[in-house]
């Protein structure tokens, strides 16, 4: 049976203090009010990484996630950030592809098969995520657009490495937005990623693969997103960044 995830993407948000207190307090609600194993990941930013690893060790509850890495083993570049390195603070989970890396760091889809590989290769579990622009949405072109980003960075992979990879769709004109995808529109693409991994893979890796959804995903839409049969959690920017509003999302399920 596939997992069901609610990762949070902190994005550049919070300073060491805001972060921790923010972990403590998700911690605490988790610990009282979540009585099902639903997967959680707190993706904060890199350099937070240590100190929430420090507050969240000797649980099971909560991962930790990082948003991002270099795709280069080591070496001669400056103010990046290798996933050896993210593996040796206990990091679990590296979220890539992220829209906003893809438009604001031109990350392309090349570049992004790389870094999955590398993540694979230390023993995390990659986020990977994909989605459409509005335009194009609007032009109908979606499910050929998010087809191509799945075949350019994923489908290299052996059937042993992809059944470690959990995918996000985040359709760019949600995100941040405070439009969320209808559910319907959420169920659609997810059939659509699971039809195409069952292409690949064949049915029983794509049944197992955990395909999260993201964009203005909040408490009051969640349960109506992760009812959907394809949908099995979240990728949650804004709403990770408040204690009460991550953890009604978790208990969304
Ligand atoms: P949002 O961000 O929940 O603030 O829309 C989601 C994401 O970017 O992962």
């Amino acid at each position: 049976m596939r997992k069901q995830i609610v990762a949070g993407n902190w994005k550049m948000n919070k300073d060491l203090k805001e972060g921790e207190q923010l972990t403590r307090e998700i911690l605490e609600m988790v610990k009282k009010e979540v009585n099902h194993n639903t997967g959680i990941v707190l993706a904060p930013p890199f350099i937070h990484l240590n100190s929430i690893a420090e507050i969240i060790k000797g649980n099971s509850l909560i991962s930790l996630g990082a948003q991002n890495c270099h795709q280069q083993p080591s070496g001669a570049f400056t103010g990046e950030i290798s996933a050896s390195m993210l593996k040796s603070l206990d990091v679990q989970y590296v979220i890539l592809g992220h829209s906003e890396r893809r438009e604001h760091f031109q990350e392309s889809d090349e570049l992004l098969a790389q870094k999955i590989d590398i993540v694979l290769e230390n023993g995390m579990i990659p986020i990977f995520c994909c989605g459409e622009s509005l335009e194009t949405r609007e032009a109908n072109q979606q499910v050929s657009f998010v087809n191509s980003q799945l075949q350019k960075s994923l489908f290299h992979l052996s059937e042993q490495d992809f059944q470690k990879i959990v995918i996000a769709y985040e359709p760019i004109w949600a995100i941040g937005t405070g439009k969320t995808a209808t559910s319907d529109q959420a169920q659609e693409m997810h059939a659509n990623i699971r039809e195409q991994i069952s292409n690949k893979y064949g049915q029983r890796v794509a049944d197992d693969t955990t395909i999260l959804y993201g964009g203005s995903c909040k408490p009051s839409n969640a349960g109506e997103l992760f009812a959907q049969p394809d949908v099995d959690g979240g990728l949650i920017g804004g709403a990770s960044l408040k204690a009460r509003d991550f953890v009604d999302i978790i208990k969304a399920f």
